[in-house]
């Protein structure tokens, strides 16, 4: 994937609480394109998966838990410089540091339960996006 691609997903609280339409409208009033979106779901099993690289860390099984418990809408953004453009349209990982103006600042409840997932690089950002996408689906 190039570098004018990033990953995202709404988490499940996000989606509760229904704040789709509100976060997607941040992301593209902020430019990004969006090359492919679904409403889709984690078993705990995926979403282990998915965060392996944070397995160990103390709020592994919570984030698990809290990424399975219901919905979740996967997309993959274009923009020019879209790994960092979004992570800063995105805010900090803790809402209570997250700039006026980010998503997480709007919509995050807590550390964990941050209302958006962004990757935090291309290479993250492509395996990310084929874990949720097929090759046809990326277009
Ligand atoms: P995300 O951007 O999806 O990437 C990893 C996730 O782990 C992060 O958002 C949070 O949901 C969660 N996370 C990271 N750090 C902490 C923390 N210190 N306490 C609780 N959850 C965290």
């Amino acid at each position: 994937m190039s570098n004018n691609r990033t990953y995202s997903m709404v988490k499940p609280h996000a989606v509760a609480d229904g704040h789709i339409g509100g976060i997607l409208k941040m992301i593209e009033e902020a430019g990004f394109r969006i090359v492919a979106l679904k409403k889709t779901r984690l078993n705990p099993e995926q979403a282990g998966k998915f965060y392996a690289v944070h397995e160990g860390r103390p709020f592994y099984e919570h984030l698990c838990q809290m990424m399975s418990e219901g919905p979740i809408v996967a997309m993959i953004l274009e923009k020019d410089n879209a790994v960092a453009d979004f992570r800063a349209l995105i805010g900090s990982t803790d809402p209570a540091e997250a700039a006026d103006g980010t998503i997480r600042k709007a919509f995050a409840k807590s550390k964990s339960e941050n209302a958006v997932h962004g990757s935090d690089s291309d290479e993250n950002a492509a395996i990310e996006s084929s874990f949720f996408f097929s090759e046809t689906e990326r277009f």
